[in-house]
């Protein structure tokens, strides 16, 4: 077992914030938080040098340009990327590096997009391109049960491709509803049957190893802030090299090509990790995203994917025992209930002694006064919540959203028990006494046989 002491020490000197403002923090999988000595690196730089505009000769360019190359270096080496087979690419979040995939795949008519129900909908969007160029969505269902994908079914949705067409397969490493863990054997299984790989590592990263020396997927998304914090606004795309050449962007711009003329209408697109990197980088704050790897490098990922577990096996633990006095249980989780095959994410809601789920806008409530931090609705993943709430695709088409129709109505109309999960996620600076006030605040909602009317009307989910 990993001595974890190192993230004790840490609370209380980097993180000591939280408990000087009371604040229980669980909403690591919505964003992470940084270290104070990150904070103090940072501006300690920008305040000792002079920056400009990369990419040019100066030396305030070339001083930027160094630290944005130094940054990308570091992202490749604490993935074990190997630069002659891998790129990053900066973006401004997960969402743009999955954008990025997906405005430029070369779906064509024949062409399947695959992806699994459970998936954000940064990832869902990516349909309408492949729509747009006609190519086919087809979604793998996850087990009402645990929210996992059938082992046994996967391959069958793998083998249905043909020929020389362009396919490409998207799955999150790890869910942001539910914190199941999807295998990373699906990158070899998908290439074996001649997919490429779109993994949605953003909710993943943050506590788990992603070694891409063991694992090649051609194109991984992720968000620094849901790492360490800080900077916000600093994404990437990892792509693999020959992933990326079969890529056609849509357009070029500032920043993307060596050289373009007005006159004719012709460019030539920069190579490598520049051809996708639109505009100026946030230079600026990509030096902090070396720093921030610098920090995980120092804890250890193992280290707080160790400590992790063991909370989410405490919290598990909390929930599952959770019983109102006539013996019936006062939660339900949706994914898996002990600690395999999942991450630190944990979707549930509260139920009351009669078997109804508590409204989750007085979850919110009660949780303010707790001062704790999480989450409630459907996280930006519908297709997990679908399942978690046994909605079939036949109740959706009879709910259509219609002029004036609010979240309320539709909620009624399509007889959902509320408006979405509860979600709690832990990350590096969560700690025992964390869950010990989780479990306190559940414990309010024993014997909660009704909540207050005057709840406020949800306005997104
Ligand atoms: C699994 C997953 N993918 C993608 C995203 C989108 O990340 P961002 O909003 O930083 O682009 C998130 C954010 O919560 C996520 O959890």
């Amino acid at each position: 077992m990993l001595d974890t002491t190192v993230l004790d020490e840490l609370r209380s000197s980097d993180f000591a914030r939280l408990d000087a403002g009371g604040h229980v923090y669980l909403d690591y999988t919505g964003a992470g938080l940084y270290a104070d000595s990150q904070l103090r690196e940072h501006l300690e730089l920008l305040r000792q040098n002079v920056f400009g505009n990369p990419h040019s000769l100066n030396p305030t360019s070339a001083a930027m340009t160094e630290l944005v190359e130094r940054s990308r270096a570091a992202v490749l080496d604490f993935f074990r990327a190997s630069p002659d087979e891998y790129v990053a690419i900066f973006t401004s979040n997960a969402t743009g590096a999955l954008r990025l995939v997906g405005e430029a795949y070369p779906f064509r008519p024949g062409d399947r997009f695959l992806l699994t129900f459970d998936n954000h909908n940064s990832v869902n969007g990516i349909r309408e391109f492949a729509r747009a160029r006609g190519a086919e969505t087809t979604y793998v269902p996850s087990e009402p049960r645990d929210l996992c994908v059938d082992e046994k079914l996967l391959p069958r949705y793998l083998t249905e491709v043909g020929g020389e067409h362009h396919n490409l397969f998207a799955y999150p490493a790890q869910s942001n509803f539910s914190g199941v863990q999807h295998p990373l054997t699906w990158i070899d299984q998908a290439h074996a049957h001649g997919w490429d790989v779109l993994l949605d590592a953003a909710a993943y990263v943050p506590s788990n190893r992603l070694d891409l020396s063991r694992w090649h997927p051609d194109f991984v998304a992720l968000s620094f802030y849901k790492m360490f914090g800080w900077p916000t606004g600093v994404g990437c795309l990892i792509a693999r090299r020959v992933a990326l050449a079969k890529l056609e962007r849509p357009w070029f711009s500032g920043g993307t090509i060596v050289a373009a003329f007005v006159q004719r209408e012709w460019y030539q697109s920069a190579p490598g990790a520049a051809q996708f990197e639109d505009g100026t980088v946030n230079f600026l704050d990509l030096p902090a995203v070396e720093i921030g790897l610098r920090l995980l490098d120092r804890i250890g990922i193992e280290t707080i994917h160790e400590r992790v577990e063991l909370l989410t096996s405490r919290l598990l633990e909390a929930l599952g025992a959770l019983r109102h006095a006539g013996g019936a249980p006062a939660a339900t989780i949706y994914g898996p209930r002990e600690s395999t095959k999942r991450g630190a994410t944990v979707a549930f809601n509260f139920l009351h002694p009669d078997g109804r789920v508590v409204d989750e806008r007085y979850v919110d409530r009660v949780a303010r006064r707790h001062n704790i931090s999480l989450r409630t609705g459907c996280f930006c993943n519908p297709g997990a919540g679908e399942v978690a709430f046994t909605i079939s695709r036949e109740t959706l088409v009879g709910g259509e959203f219609g002029d004036g129709t609010t979240l309320d109505d539709y909620i009624r109309a399509i007889g959902l028990p509320s408006g979405g999960a509860v979600r709690a996620s832990l990350g590096l600076a969560s700690n025992l006494a964390d869950i010990s006030h989780f479990a306190a605040f559940s414990r309010e909602f024993v014997d909660l046989a009704t909540v207050p009317d005057d709840l406020p009307p949800r306005v997104g989910c």
